[in-house]
């Protein structure tokens, strides 16, 4: 059976993260031949043209686990409308040196959690156009735009019985689409 491993980035570097715990839970209701990791972004330096030519260690991590993964996942927060920094930055990093960027090709998935009411949906439309550019296909619909409330997850960290049916179809349209990405 075809394994398929997906890459996992959260927009938040926050301890006790609302979209850290969404990515650990939306995993479990995946396909076994699915599996994702987390990518670590909290140790990328800022991101400085000048030192193309000289990246360092972790930022080779990075580039090697997107060329190794068969598709990409983001769990964002919002700040100010937007991505947050730690999220462009290692956007940034992974699509440089020019000509030598790590995300083209790769199908992605786009979800995030708020406390606002619009759950993300900016800071997911700016992420989508960004993605657009480096020639990431990303998954349209359903669209996944949470605000957080209790009972979002259950005692164990799964996904909420209120919300789960409908991540449910989100995951299951990923794994069908992005097993057509990937043939
Ligand atoms: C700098 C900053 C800017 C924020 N801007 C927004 C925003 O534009 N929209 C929004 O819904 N929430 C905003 N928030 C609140 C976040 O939704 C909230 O902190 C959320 O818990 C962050 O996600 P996390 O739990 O994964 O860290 C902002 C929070 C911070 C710290």
């Amino acid at each position: 059976m075809r394994k398929y491993r997906i890459a996992v980035f959260v927009g938040s570097l926050r301890k006790d993260s609302n979209n850290r715990k969404l990515a650990n839970a939306i995993v479990r209701l995946a396909p076994s031949d699915f599996s994702f990791k987390q990518v670590q972004i909290s140790d990328l330096p800022l991101y400085n043209q000048d030192d193309d030519a000289n990246p360092a260690e972790s930022v080779k991590r990075l580039k090697g686990e997107i060329t190794a993964s068969q598709g990409l996942l983001f769990v964002t927060a919002e700040y100010n409308r937007s991505i947050p920094g730690v999220l462009k930055n290692a956007i940034d990093h992974a699509s440089r040196p020019y000509g030598q960027s790590a995300w083209a090709g790769k199908p992605a998935g786009v979800m995030g959690v708020s406390v606002g009411a619009i759950g993300t949906a900016i800071a997911q439309q700016h992420l989508r156009n960004v993605l657009a550019y480096l020639d990431v296909p990303t998954l349209g619909q359903p669209e996944v735009f949470i605000q957080a409330k209790d009972g979002l997850f259950d005692e164990n960290g799964n996904i909420g019985a209120g919300s789960k049916k409908f991540l449910q179809a989100w995951m299951d349209q990923y794994v069908a689409w992005l097993k057509k990405h990937a043939a």
